[in-house]
């Protein structure tokens, strides 16, 4: 059976028809769409919402609720830095570091399928360099080991198996 067809099958076993499906059994399906996907796309987040017989924000906003629940097919974005002052000063030795630890794939996409590692050419704060960002935060004057140490805080707090 394809994803597609699996999709389908969960959406119409939750399917009501005029009421509208309790938040446990939203999640719910939002988890079983998980399973099959990985994550929960924006296209099936609005069919979701349509069989549950809600607007598609309240999908939005349980899956807020829920960080197990993935919007993207990852959770985290990290940016490091590899411009002409950030690379040489320690940017390009970070980038190894993340990259031994989360082996990204083609396309950025880590082993485990939780972050998404991406390389600028500059993010203007060359004097506080070498830079690294995660989710909007940047963290300046990196130094070797730090870049593995954040995230595997970030692990730790979210429960990820490291
Ligand atoms: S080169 Fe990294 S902030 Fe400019």
């Amino acid at each position: 059976m394809t994803e597609g067809h699996r999709i389908a099958d969960i959406l119409s076993a939750y399917r009501t028809e005029g009421r509208v499906l309790p938040q446990e059994e939203i999640v719910a399906m939002l988890r079983e769409i998980q399973g099959v996907l990985g994550w929960i796309p924006q296209g099936v987040r609005e069919k979701a919402a349509e069989a549950a017989g809600v607007k598609s924000t309240t999908v939005d906003a349980i899956i807020r609720l829920y960080p197990s629940l993935k919007p993207a097919p990852y959770r985290h974005q990290i940016t490091v830095c590899q411009g002409r002052n950030c690379g040489p000063n320690g940017g390009n030795a970070l980038r190894q570091e993340v990259e031994n630890m989360l082996r990204p794939d083609r396309d950025g996409i880590s082993a485990d399928r939780q972050f998404l590692v991406k390389s600028v050419s500059c993010m203007k704060k060359c004097r506080s360099g070498p830079n690294l960002e995660i989710d909007g935060e940047v963290f300046a004057a990196v130094r070797p080991g730090d870049g593995e140490r954040i995230i595997r805080e970030i692990m730790k707090k979210e429960g990820m198996k490291q």
